[in-house]
């Protein structure tokens, strides 16, 4: 997969995305990144990327130009089809089920916005998709395209290790919460490691981490379960 970055900072994503997973995603070639700078496609001696919002207010606007030079740069490195999408508090949320959607296509365009966001008339004409990370607002988009990297590298064939795989983590599958994790010593100042870990019946530790992950997902993520719809043996991991 091929991941092209518009951004005023693209070193930053660079190396967001140089270690762990990602880095190696990237070595092996799994994943390929390009960021592409509206600054170098800005005019005049001061190369020029914002200006004032018409109607008043605070902040900065980016400019069109810049930014539609840049990405037509960036669409035009690779044949493949993109998706072309722009990071912001506006868009709709990032689940892990878009992440496997955009996790399958051949290649992604990030589109960072910085200062009080990017003229409106680009976005409606170059963005196939605006996607936030989170309700709350950030200074730039750029840490929230590293979060998409970040996802969406790991999800490539290859990328993860058997001990690594992405099937029983949160959110995925089932869209419980992920179960606790332990690994030695068994005994410590801090607990022990909950006995039917050690009891070698898998049976009883796939029952068990199901429980788990339902009680934390009713506690704390209660958004993500639809009691009415759990199935009778779910039911019964709840009320054991
Ligand atoms: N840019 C600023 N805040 C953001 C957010 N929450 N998600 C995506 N992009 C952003």
């Amino acid at each position: 997969m091929r991941i092209d970055v518009v951004s005023l900072f693209p070193d930053f994503i660079d190396q967001a995305a140089a270690v762990g997973v990602v880095g190696r995603a990237r070595e092996r070639g799994l994943l390929t990144m390009q960021g592409w700078n509206p600054r170098d496609y800005a005019d005049g001696n001061y190369r020029r990327v914002d200006d004032r919002p018409f109607g008043g207010g605070p902040g900065m606007v980016m400019l069109i130009e810049p930014l539609r030079a840049a990405l037509a740069a960036a669409r035009a490195a690779d044949p493949a089809p993109v998706r072309v999408i722009y990071m912001s508090p506006q868009g709709r949320p990032l689940t892990q089920a878009k992440v496997r959607e955009l996790a399958a296509l051949p290649r992604l365009v990030l589109l960072c916005g910085r200062y009080e966001g990017v003229d409106e008339r680009l976005l409606q004409t170059e963005i196939d998709e605006e996607l936030s990370i989170g309700d709350y607002v950030l200074s730039g988009g750029e840490l929230a395209a590293a979060v998409v990297v970040d996802a969406v590298a790991r999800l490539q064939d290859g990328a993860l290790g058997d001990a690594e795989s992405a099937v029983q983590d949160s959110f995925e599958g089932d869209g419980l919460l992920d179960c606790p994790h332990y690994t030695r010593p068994v005994e410590h100042e801090m607990g022990r490691v909950p006995d039917v870990l050690l009891s070698g019946n898998h049976a009883e530790i796939a029952k068990w981490r199901r429980q788990q992950s339902l009680v934390r997902t009713l506690e704390r993520r209660p958004d993500l379960i639809d009691e009415g719809a759990l199935g009778k043996a779910d039911r019964r991991l709840l009320a054991a």
